[in-house]
Formats: C-alpha cells, sequence, structure tokens
C-alpha cells in the first residue's frame, strides 16, 4: 500500500516536471530590467478562419486602426475582411514591465471569457491563442489553484510576453514573432534588421541551433526617428518599420518605412478625430500651404526644410520645421552631392525669380 502511493506519488511529481519543463521560457526572453510600460507587437496565427473585428475583439484592441497599422494594412480595409486560418496578423497591445528581472506581460489584456464547448486552459491557450501562452502562465498570472477547473462565464487574464527595455541602448519595439518551421536565426535577424548575435543574447539561447518552430522569439525592431516633443501626448512615439499609427486623436497618420533613412513620414489622415470636432492646424507658419508633410523643395532630396509633426495636446498639434531628412539612404556621397546640387538649384530659382522681378520692375 505505502509504496504504491509513494510511487504514484512520484509519478505525479514527475508529470508535474515534465509539463513546468514545457511550459517554461527560455530565460532572457522577454526580459525587463526596470518597471515602464510601453507599445508590443505579437504574431497571431489564428486556429480557424476569422476577420480583423474577431482578432481586434479577442485581444482587446482598442481602436481597429492600431490594428491594420501594425500590418500595414490599408484604413479602407473592412472589418470583416476575412484572416485565414495560419495566416499571421501582427497585434499591437500594452505592456507592462513590473519590475527589475522579471518577464514582461500585456497590461491588463486581452481577457477572455471561457465559453461553452472550451475544453480547458491549454485548449485556450493553444488553439484560441495560437501557443503565445502557455496554460502554466495563464494558471499563475490569475492565481488559480487548479488549473483543471475552469467555469463557463469565467474571465481569464492572457498574459502576452513582450518587454520594454532598450537594445544596444536605443529605444525599441519588442515583437514576439512566432518562428516558421524553416527558418533561421540569422534569416529572422536580416528580415528585421537586427543581428544573430542580439537574437541570442535577448533570447538566451545557446546557439542558433536550438531554435524551434512555433516558439515566441523576441524581436527588437528598430523605430523611425521622429520630431516628437517629450512633452507630447504621445512622447515616446516608436513606430517600427513597415507600420503605421493614428496619433493626435486619430487626426496625423505616421508611416515608418527603413526607405525613408528611417524618418517617421507623418501627414494629416483626413480621417474624423475622435476627441476634436475638427483636427487642429498642421500649420508650420502663417502660410496655409505649408503644412506637415510639406517641404520647400519639391525634389525628394533637397536642402529645403520639411513641415515635421511634433506631437500634441489636448488642444493643439506641435509641428516643427526641420531639415530636409527625406534623402536616398542607399548612396552617402551621392546624396551629399545631390544636397549640394540642389542648394544650388535653390539658390539659382531665388535669383533667377528676383531678376524677372526686377525685370518686370524696369520694364
Ligand atoms: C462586410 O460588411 C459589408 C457591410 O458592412 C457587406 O457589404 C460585406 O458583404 C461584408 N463582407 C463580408 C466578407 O462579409
Ligand atoms: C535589479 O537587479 C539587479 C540584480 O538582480 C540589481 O543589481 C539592480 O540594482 C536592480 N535594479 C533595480 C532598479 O532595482
Ligand atoms: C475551429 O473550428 C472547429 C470546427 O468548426 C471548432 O471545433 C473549433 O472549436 C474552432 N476553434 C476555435 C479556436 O474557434
Ligand atoms: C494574484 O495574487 C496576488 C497576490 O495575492 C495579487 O497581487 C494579484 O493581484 C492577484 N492576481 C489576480 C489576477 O487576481
Ligand atoms: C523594412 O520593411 C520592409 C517591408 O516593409 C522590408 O522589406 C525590409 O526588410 C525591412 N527592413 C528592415 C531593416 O527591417
Ligand atoms: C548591439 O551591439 C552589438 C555590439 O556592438 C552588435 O553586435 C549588435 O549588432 C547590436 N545590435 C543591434 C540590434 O543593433
Ligand atoms: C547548441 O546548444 C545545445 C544546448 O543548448 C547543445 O546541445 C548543442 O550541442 C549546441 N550546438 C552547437 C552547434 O554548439
Ligand atoms: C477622448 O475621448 C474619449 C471618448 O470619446 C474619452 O474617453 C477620453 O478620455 C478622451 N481623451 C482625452 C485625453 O480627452
Ligand atoms: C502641402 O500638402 C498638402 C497635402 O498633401 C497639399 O494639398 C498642398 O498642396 C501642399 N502644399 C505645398 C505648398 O506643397
Ligand atoms: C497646448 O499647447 C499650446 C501651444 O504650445 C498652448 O498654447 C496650450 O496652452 C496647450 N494646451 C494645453 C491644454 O496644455
Ligand atoms: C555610390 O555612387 C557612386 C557614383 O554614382 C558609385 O560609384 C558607388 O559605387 C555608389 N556606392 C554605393 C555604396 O552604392
Amino acid at each position: 500500500m505505502a509504496s504504491s502511493s509513494s510511487s504514484k506519488a512520484v509519478l505525479l511529481l514527475t508529470l508535474c516536471l515534465i509539463s513546468a519543463a514545457a511550459a517554461e521560457r527560455t530565460v532572457g526572453s522577454f526580459q525587463c530590467s526596470a518597471r515602464a510600460t510601453c507599445h508590443a507587437l505579437v504574431d497571431y496565427s489564428p486556429t480557424n478562419d476569422t476577420t480583423y473585428s474577431g482578432i481586434k475583439a479577442l485581444f482587446g484592441v482598442k481602436k481597429l486602426y492600431s490594428l491594420l497599422g501594425a500590418n500595414n494594412l490599408p484604413t479602407s480595409t473592412p472589418p470583416n475582411t476575412t484572416v485565414a486560418a495560419k495566416q499571421k496578423i501582427r497585434v499591437p497591445f500594452p505592456c507592462l514591465c513590473s519590475s527589475n528581472s522579471t518577464s514582461g506581460v500585456s497590461n491588463k489584456v486581452p481577457v477572455y471569457t471561457v465559453k461553452k464547448g472550451d475544453v480547458g486552459l491549454d485548449d485556450i491557450a493553444r488553439q484560441t491563442f495560437s501557443g503565445l501562452v502557455t496554460y502554466q502562465e495563464i494558471a499563475d498570472h490569475n492565481n488559480m489553484s487548479n488549473p483543471n477547473l475552469i467555469q463557463v462565464g469565467q474571465r481569464l487574464w492572457i498574459p502576452l510576453p513582450c518587454s520594454c527595455d532598450e537594445v544596444n541602448e536605443t529605444k525599441v519595439v519588442h515583437y514576439g514573432h512566432l518562428v516558421e518551421s524553416g527558418s533561421s536565426v540569422a534569416g529572422i535577424a536580416e528580415r528585421f534588421g537586427t543581428t544573430e548575435e542580439t537574437l541570442l543574447k535577448l533570447n538566451g539561447m545557446a546557439n542558433a541551433s536550438s531554435l524551434q518552430a512555433d516558439q515566441v522569439l523576441d524581436v527588437p525592431l528598430k523605430a523611425c526617428s521622429s520630431s516628437v516633443r517629450t512633452d507630447s501626448l504621445d512622447s515616446p512615439l516608436l513606430v517600427p518599420n513597415g507600420t503605421y499609427v493614428l496619433t493626435a486623436y486619430q487626426c496625423v497618420k505616421c508611416n515608418c518605412d527603413s526607405a525613408n533613412n528611417w524618418v517617421l513620414q507623418c501627414e494629416a489622415s483626413q480621417l474624423k478625430s475622435t476627441n476634436w470636432s475638427t483636427c487642429p492646424s498642421t500649420q508650420c507658419s502663417d502660410s496655409s500651404s505649408f503644412s506637415i508633410v510639406n517641404t520647400t523643395s519639391s525634389t525628394t532630396c533637397g536642402s529645403g526644410t520639411t513641415c515635421a509633426y511634433a506631437g500634441f495636446n489636448k488642444t493643439t498639434i506641435y509641428t516643427a520645421q526641420v531639415p530636409q531628412p527625406i534623402c536616398p539612404a542607399s548612396n552617402n556621397t551621392n546624396a551629399a552631392s545631390k544636397m549640394v546640387l540642389h542648394a544650388w538649384s535653390w539658390s539659382f530659382l531665388f535669383i533667377s525669380i528676383h531678376l524677372v522681378l526686377l525685370l518686370v520692375f524696369f520694364l
């Protein structure tokens, strides 16, 4: 009797250890070094066909545009557009790093309500949330003493992995990338503009061969530089390559494209504001035609100035005149010589206009 119950206990213990090992994320991944909140991204790969509004509701994303922007989809995309099973969608969410040396988790979202037919926590973690969390993590973060007991209508906070840490003293957007089978650490690093070394270190991986399909890899995405002021309500505005955000109560659309020298490109969105009856002016000067995105030179790389978006407060949209930043990223010497050339043509135009005016005056 005694030996049989002790062997049962051993068996149970072994099972627990196995599941704990399976549930444990590699040390080092999604670590936080200090208390902070920020925006993060995670891949979602639905088990069944769904829609953008379905994903928005499942993850508690506040605005459809945030979801569309994270995937660089047009703002006109209908919410009921089908997202096929297994397609990967980037979901934006708020991240909370609660203290030193812990893993970051999504800040109070998503909240999942247990439905009739949900088999258990593991099913919810794997099927509904495509393995972005484990049943153990859900149980731990919801203080469940028995993960096998769930009730219809019960509300569960799903702790998505994330971080707010800087990487190489640079502010980044941490992206939980669902690893596809057949991909390599080097390939992923190249695709997202980082290095193999950084990815290994950040994810606590000893070497590149420990990469596994369906692993959620912490990929730091570089964000575009912007002119947004520190006193702006959207500061720091971190927009990673290949995404856009709507800001200033939806009046301004800012897009990041590495091809624009990693400089954020903002423009009036032409959408209805969420908090203002009409969008405030985005002018840089009294001249009504000089507004954000306008440049003093019509060429793509000149010596003029650009009217840049610089943030907002409850009443105003800030703007700033900055030196024309949009130069081709590839060839520096070429760009520099072009700039000189444009400076020349600009002053040439200036002089010509004055000459013409002078002539008109005298004739
Ligand atoms: C989406 O909704 C619009 C109306 O809001 C409807 O006309 C359209 O057929 C729907 N599309 C799909 C794929 O359900
Ligand atoms: C974080 O923890 C490390 C050691 O674990 C300690 O040296 C450091 O001072 C802590 N930082 C803060 C801000 O608590
Ligand atoms: C996916 O569809 C199947 C069959 O229709 C259903 O049994 C299952 O519950 C669905 N899964 C999710 C996560 O909705
Ligand atoms: C779990 O318990 C801890 C400590 O008792 C508490 O701080 C935390 O808020 C609880 N979490 C939830 C989701 O109830
Ligand atoms: C930036 O995004 C584009 C697609 O939007 C992609 O082709 C390119 O590789 C990305 N570059 C970096 C450095 O992430
Ligand atoms: C961080 O710095 C190290 C050492 O300088 C470098 O090898 C690595 O590529 C950098 N990572 C990123 C993401 O820039
Ligand atoms: C990679 O690390 C694993 C342990 O994490 C080890 O078993 C394996 O031999 C290592 N491979 C190489 C090529 O170093
Ligand atoms: C913006 O409007 C929403 C409701 O329309 C409101 O909940 C929110 O507090 C407003 N934000 C600010 C900063 O006024
Ligand atoms: C400034 O940009 C707006 C919107 O793109 C455009 O309508 C306007 O013509 C531009 N003005 C100048 C001077 O380029
Ligand atoms: C917003 O900024 C403008 C211009 O700097 C300033 O005049 C205004 O008082 C500010 N409003 C608030 C609510 O801070
Ligand atoms: C830059 O342009 C020059 C002249 O057009 C060319 O010779 C050189 O190879 C280019 N360099 C790069 C890195 O593309």
